[in-house]
């Protein structure tokens, strides 16, 4: 049995923490003691001093100044929702994961999120959408950490630091606050062109999505799915909305963000109260699980790449419904703590240097932001599944474990529970050989070089429209880099793209168009890339 928590009414150990929060007809102190009247501080006489002696008064001003917790180094605005995730059983060939079993229901928590934005933000800017969902399967939490966006701006992530100190407000005006229109976010991904691809994806129409119910969702890195006889797969995560794609307009986005800068989040929340539910379908793109890890030579472990859907199509998993509003944004939508870590039995990692870094990093920044490493007793962050871990004490620690032997195997707290044996059934880690040859780097490999090709596809999959959309995208955003050489740099990158959107976007900023640094290259223009979502079996 997992550890009890302590209960000062004797109620079970899960109970609803809102109502042990706010019980009984009166008000009180945290203490519990009546209060006769919370206006007015404790004087001597009605135009007196007030005495430091008003318990009341100085707790109630001492909870108020602690308020605040810091808001998230990055994803800081948000809106979450409560659902049902219903597996299809269509994965069960190549995963073990309960979860994905036919008609397997678990509530998720869902929260979607801008990123550079702080909790205060607007809505509709121009950014990439975090898309987190948090399945409480009875195997333990498997949190499925995505963006809407199906590539990321860096490989490895010992530049996350870099590029988020470049896409956040310039340290000394704290200007911009939201946008990516600025002289350090372009000097960045003109500087790391490994960024080019994301950050064409951003100037297109998927970077004002027209509401968190019409984005796609992706896991971005490639995963390996275990089954239960033990083989291996690789796998990248989609989520396709039943809503379909849908984005604003520039001009929309820009009204919307002055008239109603909660466009998303009201929106979310209005249709869920209306009965309307949002649903996604949760895909996989399947690859052989060869030693190169690579699929028709693009390289599985380079976040910067996708696989096109043509040549490796989505296959259907299981529908996720969002069903229920959180009832207290603290609580819920601001304490979740996500974790690309929490894995369950049938789903494993892979080598991606860049999931490698946020495997460390958001344990570590939540350790921070929820004031301790006890954050997973908060009533959003529970698992489902039974726990007894040897983890004890600490900041804000809820549990009152018992026994005297918080180590494992032990012989005083009724026995050895992991003498022979009994870890069967647990976690473990696909067994993988190392290289044996392998040599410490600081390096990438060569399979990481090409900068230009995908963003190449992707510009040539789209229509007259939408690459009018990016070039005007382009133009707007550059136009406002203070610095010419910056703007000139990007132009560069953009010869390497395609000679018209290079061309436009300079004659848009009144700048001579660079010739490309090497022959363009030689791409299929596939043309439903653009169009990710609309191939996709709906019923
Ligand atoms: C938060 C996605 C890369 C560090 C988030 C959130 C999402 C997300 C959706 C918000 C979670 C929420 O709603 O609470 C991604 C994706 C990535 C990526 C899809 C690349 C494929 C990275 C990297 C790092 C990082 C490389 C660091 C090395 C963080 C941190 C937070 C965060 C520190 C805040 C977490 C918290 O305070 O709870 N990310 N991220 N991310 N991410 Fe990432």
């Amino acid at each position: 049995s997992g550890p009890e928590v302590y209960s000062p009414t004797g109620a079970p150990a899960d109970a609803d923490p809102e109502v042990r929060a706010q019980s009984g007809a009166y008000l009180t102190t945290a203490q519990g003691l009546r209060l006769p009247d919370t206006d007015h501080s404790l004087k001597a006489g009605e135009r007196g001093p007030v005495l430091l002696q008003d318990h009341h008064l100085r707790e109630k001003i001492t909870h108020f100044d602690h308020e605040r917790i810091p808001e998230r180094v990055v994803h800081a605005r948000g809106a979450a929702a409560h659902g049902v995730f219903r597996g299809y059983g269509t994965a069960s060939a190549v995963t073990k994961a309960a979860f994905l079993g036919k008609d397997i229901e678990t509530p998720v928590f869902v929260r979607f999120s801008t990123v550079l934005g702080s909790r205060g933000s607007a809505d509709t800017v121009r950014d990439t959408r975090g898309f987190a969902t948090k399945f409480s399967t009875t195997q333990g939490t498997f949190d499925l950490v995505g963006n809407n966006i199906p590539v990321f701006f860096i490989q490895d992530a010992v530049k996350f630091p870099d590029i988020i100190h470049a896409g956040k407000p310039h340290p000394d005006r704290e200007i911009p606050q939201a946008q990516s229109a600025h002289d350090t976010f372009w000097d960045f991904v003109s500087l790391h062109t490994e960024a080019t691809h994301h950050t064409l994806w951003n100037m297109s129409d998927r970077g004002i999505p027209r509401s968190y119910r019409m984005m796609e969702g992706f896991g971005i890195h490639t995963f390996r799915l275990v089954n239960e006889q033990g083989g291996t797969t690789l796998v990248k995560f989609h989520w396709k909305p039943r809503a379909g794609v849908h984005s604003l307009m520039w001009e929309e986005a820009q009204i919307a963000g002055g008239v109603d800068p909660d466009f998303h989040r009201r929106d979310l929340a209005d249709a869920i109260e209306a009965g309307a539910y949002p649903e996604w379908e949760l895909g996989i793109q399947t690859f052989p699980d060869t030693p190169e890890q690579t699929f028709e030579g693009i390289d599985l472990l380079d976040p910067t790449k996708i696989v096109p859907e043509e040549w490796a199509p989505v296959q259907p998993v299981g529908l996720m419904t969002l069903t229920a509003n959180p009832s207290n944004y603290f609580a819920e939508t601001e304490q979740v703590a996500f974790h690309p870590g929490h894995l369950v039995p049938g789903i494993d990692i892979t080598d991606d240097p860049l999931l490698a870094g946020r495997l460390f990093s958001y344990l570590d920044t939540q350790i921070s932001r929820l004031g301790g490493p006890n954050f997973a007793q908060l009533p959003i962050n529970r698992t489902h599944a039974p726990v007894n871990d040897m983890l004890r004490d600490g900041m804000h620690q809820t549990a009152l474990h018992t026994g005297v032997a918080p180590y494992h195997p032990n012989s005083l707290d009724g026995g050895c529970p992991f003498q022979a044996g009994a870890g069967a059934g647990g976690y473990v880690e696909v067994p993988l050989a190392m290289n044996p040859q392998a040599a410490k780097v600081r390096a990438a490999p060569a399979s990481f070089d090409d900068h230009t090709s995908q963003p190449r596809r992707f510009w040539l999959s789209l229509t007259p429209i939408e690459r009018e959309h990016v070039i005007a995208a382009y133009t707007f955003e550059l136009s406002k880099c203070y610095e010419n050489t910056i703007k000139e740099r990007n132009l560069r990158v953009l010869a390497d793209i395609d000679p018209e959107l290079c061309s436009q976007v300079a004659a848009g900023l009144g700048l001579p168009a660079p010739e490309p640094s090497a022959p363009l290259a030689q791409v299929d223009p596939s043309p439903a890339l653009s169009q990710l979502g609309a191939s996709w079996p709906v019923d």
